[in-house]
């Protein structure tokens, strides 16, 4: 147990939501797993995202971004990143554009949206000779003067806190942290259920299936409820003034989420490649997170402005975007460098694996243009070599 986070919660009388001890273990600047900068992303740090496997991903996604940012066709165009991590699909996303689509690169400016500095500090480092002009804004700066341009947030929501409410038997409860234990052993964390919900939280419930109760769900059954989706959508709505917002992410529709044998919600940690369920441990030292809802981000999402304009499984969606000819193309390639050759074969095929990565949604929502299918959402088109 940190010094700082018992003096927090003995501060608060002893337990807190979980959201709120989320929020403190992850964003606290001084403390937090992502605030103090402390995560590593990346094969050898303490979890791989797509774009840390190498350029791959963003070299695919690249024409869907293109496709937008011509149909958007303003000037000047934006192409905001919001929690770029380690900054890699920042970067690769620039060079992508610079090298093929140079016109539109030269009057579109990336923008950085990172509310933990210890992060935006080794974005900045990772960045330094972008081909593109680029940086760091919050969503409340953007909306001073929004732009057009297109939204990114690749694995970012499912790092935003959420709410744990538990099944009693007889009510819903939110979920806390407490201190526990005997003062002279020393205190320890323990998850407990707290107050009863609000009932304005009952309609959401209703909405997502959990109303009323079935006896499936026993006493102690407990998941999540995504309160920052909303705010979030509505901040990033604001800083954009037309153009989509394209969220991947790990994402279930509600009745997978809630169905009744996934018994504790989809809350994860993880550090140095390892995975736990237990989100108390050694905190501000694990990446916590947690998947979407698919109906909760498009209810969000709507309330907000944002219409929908395609998703698919990633699998799918690269596919669509020619990731199997580019597989073809690399058997093509020269033999000189065959470890390089192989590296990049592994990474498309993680890309793509449907119990990993392959599995992650896409989902493009957009205000204010045209609400055209998108490139990745659409069946693949035959390769001009065939
Ligand atoms: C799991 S990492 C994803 C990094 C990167 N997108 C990638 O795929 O490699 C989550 C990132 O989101 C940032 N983040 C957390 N909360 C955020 C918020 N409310 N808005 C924007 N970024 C946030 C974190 O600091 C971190 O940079």
């Amino acid at each position: 147990m940190p010094a700082w986070l018992l003096q927090r919660l003995e501060a608060a009388g002893g337990t807190v939501p979980f959201r709120t001890y989320m929020e403190w273990v992850l964003h606290d600047p001084d403390q937090g797993a992502y605030g103090a900068g402390r995560l590593r992303i990346g094969p050898a740090g303490d979890f791989a995202t797509a774009p840390s496997l190498g350029p791959e991903f963003a070299a695919l996604l690249a024409p869907q971004i293109a496709d937008w940012l011509a149909q958007l066709a303003g000037v000047p165009l934006a192409l905001v990143e919001t929690g770029p991590g380690e900054g890699h699909l920042a970067l690769q996303l620039a060079q992508a554009l610079a090298a093929g689509w140079p016109d539109l690169a030269a009057c579109t400016e990336l923008v950085l949206v990172e509310p933990n500095a210890g992060m935006a500090e080794r974005q900045q480092a990772t960045l330094q000779g972008c081909p593109m002009p680029c940086r760091w804004a919050s969503f409340a700066e953007l909306a001073a003067a929004p732009a057009r341009g297109v939204v990114l947030a690749h694995e970012v929501l499912d790092a935003l806190a959420v709410e744990r409410i538990e099944w009693d038997g007889a009510l819903w409860r939110q979920q806390v942290v407490a201190l526990h234990g005997d003062p002279a052993a020393g205190p320890s964390l323990r998850l407990e259920p707290g107050a009863p919900l609000e009932p304005g939280a009952a309609a959401q419930l209703e909405a997502l299936g959990l109303l009323p109760p079935t006896p499936q769900r026993p006493p102690g059954w407990c998941t999540e409820l995504h309160p920052g989706l909303a705010p979030w959508l509505a901040g990033a709505a604001a800083a954009l003034e037309a153009g989509p917002l394209l969220v991947i992410d790990y994402a279930l529709e509600a009745w997978r989420y809630y169905a009744p044998q996934r018994s504790a919600g989809t809350l994860m940690a993880y550090r140095s490649q390892e995975a736990s369920s237990d989100p108390l441990q050694e905190p501000g030292r694990w990446d916590l997170t947690a998947h979407l809802c698919l109906e909760s981000l498009l209810e969000a999402g709507r309330a907000s402005g944002w219409q929908l304009l395609g998703q698919a499984r990633q699998g799918e969606a690269l596919l669509a975007l020619g990731l199997a000819e580019r597989l073809h193309g690399l058997q093509r390639g020269s033999t000189a460098d065959l470890g390089a050759l192989l590296a990049r074969r592994e990474a498309l095929l993680r890309l793509v694996d449907p119990h990993a990565l392959g599995d992650f949604r896409w989902v493009a929502l957009a205000r204010g243009m045209a609400e055209e299918a998108p490139r990745f959402s659409r069946e693949p088109q035959p390769s001009a070599t065939g």
